[in-house]
């Protein structure tokens, strides 16, 4: 600006135009490389920048859900993406303020497991404006807005239950019974609101009704623990007038809550009472070889090298399909020995 004032008053010579000119010209030729520059930063951030994947886990209540934070955990720092892991512990507040963290710490991409289907569509209409993609993981959400998240990777819950009622009507235990008039059946649902309760329910319960003789006479949240699922049984024995034929728990640990709970009443799980299950753990493999767990559906938690692909896929802009559903087996008697080898949770 200093060189060019005289220029601009009026003061003119042919070396101050030279200088003007050069001044220009330089200018011009810095103004150039400064936007090469620029273009070369989205480059690197496009190819070689590490990802940020940040991942609102429910909590840790179950062994299922510890093995799914491994599973997660093990994969991001086998591919290289950093993992911003927050533990809400049980609770959906938390679970919120995380994702706002994530928001404002500009994530690349968010996973989220929901503790419960509803009230999610506030925090993730914040994430689209901020255009962060979500994956969600595990347990599915309801929500009316459209678009709200990329993909859902995770079981398909309704056919676990499915599963479940399936293998009691065609156990030996079913078709060896004389009086089949009528089957009692308790159930101990996971927590209350939460995807695999509901559609594990609902699974379960059509193939029941379709059965006059089996009937639900019992059913409470023991919240997917141990400690609960003993609880809950132990309620049961103790209030219920009918007799109790069937346990039909949301998960393993629950069911082997309620395994406690029979034998401290004196009475023998897996004969007595049949006793049915989710997940398919080694400690419910174990159980199903000692005779006191009857089936387990296989509800598989290792889902972390997928959704690692997913995300490098999603950042970059890839099409994913927008629900990838992961294959449950049955583990009975029948399987458990070969099946335990390979159980890894
Ligand atoms: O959402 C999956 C369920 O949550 C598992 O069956 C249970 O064990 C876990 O805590």
């Amino acid at each position: 600006m200093i060189l060019i004032m005289p220029y601009l008053m009026g003061v003119e010579s042919d070396l101050k135009k030279f200088v003007f000119y050069f001044v220009i010209l330089h200018l011009f030729i810095f103004f150039i490389v400064s936007c090469n520059k620029q273009d070369k930063i989205v480059e690197t951030k496009n190819n070689d920048e590490i990802i940020i994947l940040g991942f609102s886990q429910i909590g840790s209540e179950s062994s299922w859900r510890k093995a799914n934070t491994e599973s997660i955990e093990r994969a991001a720092e086998k591919k290289g993406i950093k993992l911003i892991y927050s533990n809400a512990n049980q609770n959906q507040e938390n679970q919120i303020m995380a994702i706002k963290q994530f928001i404002a710490k500009q994530v690349d991409v968010i996973a989220l497991s929901p503790i419960v289907e509803s009230g999610w569509n506030e925090i993730l209409i914040e994430a689209k404006k901020a255009k962060i993609p979500v994956i969600i993981t595990d347990r599915n959400i309801e929500t009316n807005e459209k678009y709200l998240y990329k993909t859902l990777i995770g079981a398909d819950f309704y056919t676990e239950g499915l599963k479940a009622a399936n293998w009691l009507i065609e156990s030996n235990y079913y078709k060896n019974l004389e009086d089949k008039t009528e089957i009692n059946i308790v159930e101990i649902k996971g927590n209350e609101g939460s995807s695999p309760t509901v559609k594990r329910k609902k699974g379960f319960e059509y193939v029941i009704k379709k059965n006059k003789n089996l009937k639900i006479i019992q059913s409470e949240n023991g919240d997917f623990l141990v400690s609960k699922g003993k609880e809950v049984m132990e309620n049961f024995l103790l209030t219920e007038k009918k007799r109790i034929d069937v346990v039909f728990a949301h998960n393993d640990d629950m069911a082997l809550g309620a395994i406690e709970a029979i034998e401290e009443k004196g009475m023998v799980p897996g004969k007595d009472i049949i006793i049915i299950s989710i997940d398919g753990t080694r400690a419910a493999l174990n159980s199903i070889l000692e005779g006191k767990l009857n089936c387990s559906i296989e509800c598989n938690p290792l889902i972390g090298d997928e959704l690692m692909e997913i995300t490098k896929k999603i950042v970059k802009k890839d099409s994913v399909p927008n629900k990838i559903i992961i294959d449950d087996m049955v583990f009975t008697i029948k399987n458990a020995k070969d099946e335990i080898k390979n159980r890894e949770y």
